[in-house]
């Protein structure tokens, strides 16, 4: 028997990457899997590789930054299983800009999916984890929110809130008895960074992949990360292990941040 068995997930931008490996991982521990993502398509492909598997998945069309999706996705869920037990907080964008050059509009794109979109998701969630008095709720933040990064400005910033939000959201839903925690991975190799790597490239005219693999140099575990290496720990958040724990955020990067 799993250690997620009879548990009703949601994870966000589960079509790919992270949230993909997470869904795959809960599932295999006996979870119900909602796969929500802006792209349906990949979160189809995703749910029907878990039923494949022999686990059970669906999937939603999610934009997050639109607090009503939010709202009316929870209260889907709630009305089909009867209950919502675990919410991760995994979908969120990238930005490589300069400080002079990061625009209004950019900031707001970067927040809405980040911290706007993350946050009214978690109000969402914390309903019937509240009426039920448990509940587990994990957000991607990252190391880029523990240290600041001159062309990364915008998003350390909201991966940044995404820890603060974790705290207080711990504190307010201690005493219904759900745990809110968070996981700060380092250079995990996804579409993500293909993306990041791009747009650090044309800023300094690094070739493609350069800089993914200048920022494998000083990782104290020898290696940059895939998308796996989160997988145990977010399994762990979900489960009754992770009773005592509230408020925290794990770094998962191969000791790149050591305090
Ligand atoms: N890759 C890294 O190095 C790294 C490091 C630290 C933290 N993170 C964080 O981990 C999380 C997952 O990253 P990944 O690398 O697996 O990314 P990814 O690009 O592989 O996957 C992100 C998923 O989120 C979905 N998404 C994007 N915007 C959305 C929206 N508005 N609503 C719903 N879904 C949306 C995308 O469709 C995609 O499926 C992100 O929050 C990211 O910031 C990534």
């Amino acid at each position: 028997m799993g250690t997620l068995e009879n548990k009703i997930a949601i994870i966000t931008g589960a079509a790919s990457g992270m949230g993909k490996a997470m869904a795959l991982g809960y599932a295999r521990e006996g979870a119900h899997v909602v796969i929500a993502d802006l792209n349906l398509e990949g979160a189809n492909a995703v749910a029907e590789e878990i039923k494949q598997a022999g686990g059970s998945a669906s999937a939603k069309a999610l934009n997050v930054a639109n607090p009503e999706e939010s709202k009316a996705l929870v209260e889907d869920v709630v009305k089909e299983h009867g209950h919502l037990d675990i919410l991760v907080n995994n979908a969120g964008i990238g930005l490589i800009k300069s400080v002079q050059e990061t625009t209004p509009q950019e900031w707001d794109r970067i927040f809405n999916v980040n911290v706007k979109g993350l946050f009214f998701l978690t109000q969402a969630a914390c309903e019937p984890m509240r009426k039920q008095r448990s509940g587990k709720i994990i957000s991607m933040a990252s190391i880029a929110g523990r240290r600041g990064e001159a062309l990364v400005s915008a998003y350390c910033a909201s991966k940044a809130t995404v820890i603060s939000i974790t705290q207080s959201v711990a504190m307010a839903m201690a005493p219904y008895g759900v745990n809110v925690n968070a996981m700060a991975p380092g250079i995990v190799d996804t579409p993500y960074w293909k993306e990041v790597d791009k747009q650090f490239g044309e800023i300094t005219g690094k070739a493609e992949g350069e800089t993914f693999q200048d920022a494998a140099h000083g990782i104290p575990l020898g290696r940059t990360s895939v998308a796996d290496d989160v997988v145990p720990l977010a399994i762990f958040l979900a489960s009754a292990g992770s009773d005592y724990i509230t408020g925290q955020t794990y770094n998962v990067e191969g000791g790149m941040v050591m305090s």
